[in-house]
């Protein structure tokens, strides 16, 4: 909330109505007074994202792929801004909104964000399937946000780092509470029971949460575009791939069985793995192939809607040269589209790109460009998230990819951002003959 922005709470009672209808008014800055009820059907109207074999759609029919009559495919642009319930959650709602408009105003789509925070300091999980409350209604508050500024988001479940918790607070929970954790070459999250269930617990608290902004269940919110389940997984050797493997078609398959409104991903970097020994050229190196996770292996699921790959040439192939980082970076996206357009017949987002110090932004435009062309030729390319948009003031959540929102170092990258929302956007619109709806931020 800004400075000068009052709110006051009213309670109603709305007959048998499931919602306690708590009315916010709000008089912001502008001396304008805005009422907004937590209700459901006064939320802006959104429809829900699909899949028709490699291509998204944007469904008119709430919720029901099946029901849609053939809408045109969507090629989007998006970002990463992981801080957002971070910063809902000590006070910094209006950065949350800030970030939210700015995105949008930018023409993109989609942002990316942490929807856990396990253990530690302001956790959302606080233990095994114990919440705060307060924190919970911080990550309702993103997600209102979004809807409110026309921005979807894909959600991550958990992460396999230790930043916020992650892989390693479930499997010290487990150990404090005496499972056996003790390596037996496969990595105790992929594989024991009892933390799977710690898993699964959350992830049921999350989806079937009801949103005390907006009213709506988080399984009924078009604000969502998909449910990542896992940022990056990895496991310490490809002994673990199996274990991976399960864990990820089983717990896919329970997403969907609270959720069949909403798209599934894993989260993955990429990798190939041993079983696809043609494109292990496309690797980063060696390592790459026996860290448990297998693109095409995991991404072929059945209930994973899209492939997800994540591209960090800086990080990955730190001492080659400019141009030999975007010769790999463009091999690597070719790869991918090519065995998600053929071997997987699924989109596929590049929901995480990094670059560093490059004032020529030659990474993110190669990229672009190779996700321009996907969408040109209406292959399964559908889309590439920044690796991540910050505002002012924020600091703490920096890390060396970082780009701030007006920061002037930055400058062309943002014009770059702008010119790919609206490329994309002007494509979507010509495939919508007689749409309405505006171009936003171009
Ligand atoms: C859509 O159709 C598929 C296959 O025909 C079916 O498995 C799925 O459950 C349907 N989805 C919904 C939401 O009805
Ligand atoms: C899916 O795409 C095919 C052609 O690629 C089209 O005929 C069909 O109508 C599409 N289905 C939906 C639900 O849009
Ligand atoms: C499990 O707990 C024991 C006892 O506190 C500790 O020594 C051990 O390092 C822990 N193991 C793991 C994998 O966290
Ligand atoms: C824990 O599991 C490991 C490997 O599975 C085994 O070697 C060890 O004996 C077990 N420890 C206990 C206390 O059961
Ligand atoms: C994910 O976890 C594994 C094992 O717990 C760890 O070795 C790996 O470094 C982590 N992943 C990434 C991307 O760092
Ligand atoms: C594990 O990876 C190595 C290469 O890193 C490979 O030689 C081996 O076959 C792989 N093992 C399995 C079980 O996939």
């Amino acid at each position: 909330m800004g400075p000068g922005r009052i709110q006051g709470r009213m309670y109603t009672l709305c007959g048998t109505l499931l919602l306690a209808g708590i009315l916010y008014l709000n008089i912001n800055s502008h001396n304008t007074i805005s009422i907004s009820i937590p209700i459901p059907w006064l939320q802006p109207k959104m429809g829900f994202v699909c899949t028709n074999v490699t291509h998204f759609f944007i469904n008119a029919d709430d919720g029901d792929c099946n029901k849609s009559s053939s809408a045109s495919s969507l090629y989007l642009n998006g970002w990463n801004s992981y801080w957002l319930l971070g910063a809902s959650a000590t006070g910094k709602k209006d950065k949350v909104s800030k970030m939210l408009r700015r995105g949008r105003e930018m023409g993109m789509m989609v942002c990316r964000t942490w929807a856990f925070s396990d253990g530690g300091p302001n956790a959302l999980q606080i233990s095994p399937g114990r919440f705060n409350e307060k924190v919970f209604q911080d990550l309702d508050y993103v997600i209102y946000e979004a809807r409110r500024n026309g921005v979807r988001l894909i959600l991550s479940l958990v992460n396999n780092l230790s930043a916020l918790g992650g892989k390693p607070m479930y499997v010290k929970w487990a150990n404090v509470s005496g499972v056996n954790v003790s390596d037996s070459g496969s990595d105790p999250f992929f594989r024991d029971p009892t933390i799977k269930r710690y898993y699964r617990d959350y992830v049921k608290a999350i989806i079937t949460r009801r949103n005390r902004y907006s009213g709506v269940k988080y399984s009924d919110e078009p604000a969502i575009f998909a449910w990542e389940l896992i940022n990056e997984p990895r496991c310490d050797s490809n002994t673990s791939a199996p274990f991976l493997q399960t864990w990820i078609v089983e717990m896919s398959s329970f997403v969907k069985s609270l959720d069949k409104k909403h798209l599934v991903t894993v989260g993955l970097e990429g990798f190939y793995g041993p079983k696809t020994p043609k494109s292990l050229m496309a690797n980063p190196g060696d390592w790459a192939a026996s860290v448990g996770s297998d693109f095409i292996q995991n991404s072929a699921t059945q209930d994973i809607d899209f492939a997800s790959v994540h591209a960090y040439p800086d990080s990955w192939i730190p001492n080659a040269r400019l141009e030999k980082k975007a010769k790999y970076l463009k091999k690597w996206v070719d790869f991918h589209i090519s065995d998600s357009e053929q071997a997987l017949k699924k989109p596929v987002l590049f929901t995480e790109i990094g670059s560093t110090h490059d004032s020529s932004n030659l990474l993110i435009k190669t990229i672009y460009d190779k996700i321009y062309e996907s969408a040109q030729k209406e292959q399964a390319g559908a889309g590439a998230f920044i690796w991540q948009l910050m505002v002012e003031g924020m600091q703490e959540y920096r890390d060396e990819f970082s780009l701030v929102v007006n920061d002037r170092d930055n400058t062309n990258a943002f014009k770059l951002m702008i010119q790919q929302s609206c490329r994309l956007q002007y494509m979507f619109r010509k495939g919508k003959a007689n749409t309405s709806s505006s171009v936003l931020g171009c």
